[in-house]
């Protein structure tokens, strides 16, 4: 059976669908992050389209809550003239027990061009890129606790547009490892680009055993994790996907793990702080952060757009209509 990384490459090592950062070349990475530069200000346009991807069919289908990750899924399709549909999973016929499988075969019927899917489950966007019809494409938004490919090509754009040269940086991913496909995916971006050094720090309850053969440095203890770091990527706690109690409180995490402004004044001003959203303030970091100059936050929700518009256009904006 093909591993992600192959099933999502063509013959000719071209992007087919986008199920995950891990295995991706440098080469293919740093292709995706420049055409998102070229993509980039279509927003700030007048009249934010380009006619790319006219008469195409992009539908949305999200099994799990999302705010940012399906909006800018939708401004990107729609930028690029694709037209979109939006299905909530919730109330598809798949809680009346429609399978995957069926549902999938009843979408492509209405000559859907491309799934972007977000599944509680890990493999789910794997299993639709099995079975999707040929010219059919799938984008990964999220599968359970396995990737979250556009996560992290956003994250890699929005670090590169500060700090150009990645392979100078030591960066720290911070909270819930254990549920976290946003931390997976950056660190298999990270050393796609050659980060200097990648460090992971979180209590033992949310730290995987083995995350150092993933070519990381774990931490258990956050001020001797943070020092000398100069990028802070900070996580959700993953709750929803949580079984038994695996932290005490959350107050009592954020003494422990949290990025409090006395942890931030020590990092110093050059180092950047990063959060893929939702944001829970006072317990991944003190509220100021979020809004704070060393905060790009918002600035990741920004390249989203132009991230997903890339991966779209690389996708299905050179077929045979295109
Ligand atoms: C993340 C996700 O859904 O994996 N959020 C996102 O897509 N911006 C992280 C999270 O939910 O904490």
């Amino acid at each position: 059976m093909k591993t992600s990384a192959e099933l999502q490459l063509d013959d000719d090592g071209r992007l087919r669908h986008l199920l995950t950062t891990e295995g991706m070349s440098r080469e293919l990475l740093t292709e995706i992050l420049d055409t998102a530069a070229q993509f980039a200000p279509v927003a700030g346009a007048p009249v934010k389209k380009v006619p790319l991807l006219r008469g195409r069919t992009v539908l949305n289908l999200f099994f799990e809550a999302s705010t940012r990750t399906r909006t800018t899924f939708e401004l990107a399709a729609t930028r690029l003239s694709a037209d979109v549909l939006n299905i909530d999973a919730q109330t598809s016929s798949t809680s009346k027990g429609e399978t995957l499988f069926d549902m999938q075969r009843t979408l492509e019927a209405m000559q859907v061009d491309m799934f972007v899917i977000r599944h509680g489950s890990s493999g789910a966007a794997h299993f639709f890129a099995q079975h999707a019809a040929p010219g059919v494409s799938v984008l990964n938004a999220g599968d359970g606790r396995h990737a979250h490919p556009t996560q992290a090509l956003l994250d890699m754009y929005t670090l590169r547009c500060h700090r150009p040269d990645i392979s100078q940086l030591c960066v720290a991913i911070v909270g819930d490892l254990m549920h976290s496909r946003v931390a997976r995916s950056d660190i298999h971006a990270l050393r796609a680009l050659g980060a200097r050094e990648i460090r992971v720090i979180a209590p033992r309850t949310l730290m995987p055993s083995g995350i150092e053969t993933l070519g990381v440095i774990p931490y258990t203890d956050m001020d001797r994790g943070l020092d000398g770091v100069d990028v802070v990527m900070l996580l959700r706690l993953q709750r929803e996907r949580m079984r038994g109690s695996l932290l005490a409180s959350p107050g009592e995490f954020h003494r422990a793990f949290g990025l409090t402004e006395r942890r931030l004044a020590q990092l110093g001003s050059e180092a950047l702080v990063m959060h893929p959203g939702p944001i829970n303030r006072g317990v991944e970091l003190a509220g100021d952060i979020a809004y704070s100059p060393q905060s790009l936050i918002l600035q990741q929700v920004e390249h989203g757009i132009a991230i997903r518009m890339a991966v779209m256009a690389m996708i299905i904006g050179r077929g045979p209509t295109a």
